[in-house]
């Protein structure tokens, strides 16, 4: 969040990765639910959106029906998501089908759930797990390939190579986590869509994995969606981020300026629900990052 990544904030938004329109999604039902309203939204090649929001404003409606997971009794009502890949032209994310939908979601888009790492399948190892996405999705890829591929993959994640031999119930939950994103990033994609992929996870391991995804981010250079009711941990690795409550965005804009000047009501009260942030010691964010530091005026306005 330095005056840098203020500013390749700014400048990454001339350069769209994904452009959300008019969305909206409903639960059909006897009580229809409006989840996600009207919702427009801009991520930017390579920066870190963040999305807050109270249990139940619509975050991972919003994220489901970006990636097409919706199921009924949920409907897109209006509105369209849009990728803009870096070789360029762009895809209407809602005319993909079939194959073409499951190969495009993890090569270019991919996504890390929270609670994914209960999704690895118990009967097989994590090399084995690894190397089928390469199967699949890089058929011409030799075995050799394969297995080096997915133990440097482990490594970047902070794993040890050595456990691409391990079942997923012999590895700790933060490690089943690292896996989850590791095959998140396994073919490079452009965009990952993170929904609460640490809430599950203590606070060291949390902090580690968050440490490992933005020097990624750095090193690789793909966006990412980053969904989670934890502001003070948004404030940290965002460029940007969306406010959202029921169903709407209510505020958006560059991480710092959101924590030192915000200007909807909600944005306020969300953050004075956080006493490490307004508070005695609220004259820094967590870490202490020194350029996030407030005056005494900016404390006054939180
Ligand atoms: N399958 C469903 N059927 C009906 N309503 C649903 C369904 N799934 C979600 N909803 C409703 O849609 C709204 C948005 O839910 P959503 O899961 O997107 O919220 P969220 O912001 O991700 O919350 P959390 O922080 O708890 O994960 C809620 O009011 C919820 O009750
Ligand atoms: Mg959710």
């Amino acid at each position: 969040m330095s005056a840098a990544t203020e500013g390749g904030a700014t400048a990454s938004l001339a350069d769209p990765v994904v452009t959300i329109e008019d969305f909206s999604v409903d639960y059909l039902g006897a009580m229809t639910a409006h989840a996600v309203r009207n919702i427009n939204l801009t991520l930017g090649r390579g920066e870190i959106l963040g999305l807050a929001g109270e249990s139940g404003c619509g975050k991972s409606t919003l994220a489901y029906g970006i990636t097409r997971l919706l199921r009924p009794p949920a409907l897109i009502t209006s509105g369209r998501a849009s990728f803009h890949p870096r070789e360029g032209g762009t895809v209407d994310l809602s005319t993909l089908r079939g194959k073409q939908l499951r190969a495009f979601r993890w090569d270019k888009i991919s996504m890390v759930f929270q609670g994914a790492m209960n999704s690895l399948n118990p009967v097989i190892n994590i090399q084995a797990q690894l190397e089928d996405i390469f199967i699949t999705h890089r058929p011409r890829m030799s075995r050799r390939d394969r297995v080096r591929t997915s133990g440097d993959l482990l490594e970047r994640v902070g794993v040890e190579r050595s456990r691409l031999k391990s079942f997923p119930h012999e590895l700790s939950g933060g490690m089943r986590q690292r896996v989850m994103i590791a095959m998140a990033m396994a073919l490079g994609p452009q965009v990952m869509i993170m929904d609460e992929p640490t809430t599950a996870l203590d606070v060291v391991v949390q902090r580690e994995i968050l440490d490992e995804v933005t020097r990624l981010r750095a090193e690789l250079g793909f966006a990412v969606l980053f969904i989670t009711h934890d502001l003070p941990l948004l404030l940290e690795i965002s460029d940007r981020i969306a406010v959202m409550k029921a169903g709407e965005i209510v505020e958006l804009g560059a991480a710092r300026n959101l924590y030192t000047a915000p200007r909807n009501d909600y944005t306020k009260r969300l953050l004075a629900s956080f006493p490490s942030l307004t508070g005695e010691r609220g004259d820094f964010i967590r870490t202490g990052v020194a350029d996030i530091r407030l005056t005494e005026t900016d404390q006054e306005k939180v």
